[in-house]
């Protein structure tokens, strides 16, 4: 081969990864521009007292629920990310009226749903802010999620199903793969200042789901089922994905990010290895541009709704996972990640006058709600995988 080949195939590479950096770029910066219009109007237009945003009407406003919801946080953990990509104080004035509402839930014992709702919203103030009032709240919901632990089971029960009138009815100790999202709180606690057993109650839990959540081919059940008195693992079970033995795409997605996450806060090589193999059966099933289909098992594919929220909150927890390695595997994860946030960002931003970033997500659909609609935690997880990208690409902070 002569020179100068070689220099144009040396050249050549490059250019073509800069050029889809600098789309990626353009792109994410287009979408914080339209995000910023729609929180600033919904921040200032509405009230916490008549609820919090959820899911998009037909219209695109947004239906408000109760603050004691599981979703409650992710509004105001937006205005939070609002702010930490600005540093405009009028966005920690609203994220601040968004999140002092949801005090009321910190002494909850009846929910495992308080790292969803607490971290997200005083959270982020507190890690944004260092306020330490946020932090009493923290700590309190703790406390409150690790009465739920139980040592018998080595796990936090997910759901009180006992006054239930469908078959949930049957489930003594139900844990749900998305429980594994509330152990970053219990982590955060203990490793600054809390009660250090919050981390061996979270390290627990995160091992028993890697046991029972997670199959031999590294797909997820959704559910996994215990016998409280015994401990006994009974099996896997359904209830937000396609069946019980399917890939409900959301719960591989909290999967990823949630042993991620487990896996940082203990340096358990078992809980990275379960990582990437539940972020390794995620891609090796995906379509080719990132987004999943809402059940990987779903026998309608490809006649059946994508969800862009399980493809918003895979994207955060494999750029996570490919901070957390290096080589070969570590670059496979990166690329995946923004491959996934470029298709959101070009084809899934919901047109005007949507009161949502993403459109196209799916909360329950075999209960027949929140079928291909905008839903707020799928913008919160695509601002976190934003500001993590950037952080990647550019050396701004790291979203902890
Ligand atoms: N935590 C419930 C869900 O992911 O829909």
């Amino acid at each position: 081969m002569t020179r100068a080949p070689l220099l144009v195939a040396i050249l050549a590479v490059p250019a073509a990864a800069q050029s889809r950096t600098d789309s990626l770029d353009a792109l994410m910066q287009r979408t914080l521009d339209v995000a910023a219009v729609r929180l600033r109007t919904a921040a200032t237009s509405l009230e916490p007292a008549n609820g919090y945003p959820r899911i998009t009407k037909p219209d695109g406003t947004w239906t408000l629920v109760s603050r004691t919801q599981w979703t409650s946080g992710f509004f105001p953990g937006e205005l939070w990310q609002m702010y930490a990509i600005s540093h405009d104080s009028s966005w920690r004035s609203q994220a601040e009226r968004w999140t002092a509402p949801l005090e009321v839930n910190d002494t909850r014992t009846n929910t495992h749903d308080l790292g969803f709702i607490v971290f997200t919203s005083f959270g982020n103030e507190l890690k944004l802010t260092g306020n330490t009032h946020a932090r009493d709240v923290v700590f309190q919901a703790s406390r409150s999620l690790s009465t739920r632990y139980s040592p018998v089971v080595r796990a936090i029960k997910s759901w009180d199903t006992e006054r239930d009138k469908d078959k949930r009815a049957t489930w003594k100790f139900p844990v749900i793969i998305d429980n594994l999202m509330n152990l970053d709180m219990l982590f955060w606690s203990a490793a600054h200042g809390g009660d250090p057993k919050w981390k061996e109650i979270a390290a627990q839990h995160a091992l028993t789901s890697a046991r029972s959540h997670v199959r031999p081919d590294g797909s997820v059940a959704h559910v996994a089922l215990f016998d409280p008195v015994t401990g006994a693992f009974l099996g896997q079970a359904n209830w937000q994905g396609y069946s019980d033995s399917s890939a409900w795409a959301r719960g591989q997605a909290w999967a990823i990010d949630g042993f991620t996450r487990a896996y940082e806060a203990t340096s358990r090589p078992e809980l990275l290895a379960t990582a990437r193999k539940v972020a390794d059966w995620y891609i090796a099933h995906a379509p080719a541009d990132g987004v999943p289909y809402w059940d990987f098992r779903d026998p309608g594919i490809p006649n059946v709704e994508r969800d862009a929220s399980a493809a918003a909150i895979a994207a955060s927890g494999l750029l996570s996972l490919s901070r957390d390695i290096t080589g070969t595997a570590s670059a496979q994860y990166r690329v995946f990640a923004e491959r996934s946030l470029e298709s959101l960002l070009s084809r899934y931003v919901a047109p005007p006058p949507s009161e949502a970033i993403l459109a196209h997500s799916v909360g329950g659909k075999p209960q027949g709600v929140e079928i291909d609609v905008g839903i707020v935690y799928a913008d919160y997880y695509l601002l976190e995988a934003i500001r993590k990208d950037r952080a990647l690409r550019s050396g701004s902070p790291w979203p902890e």
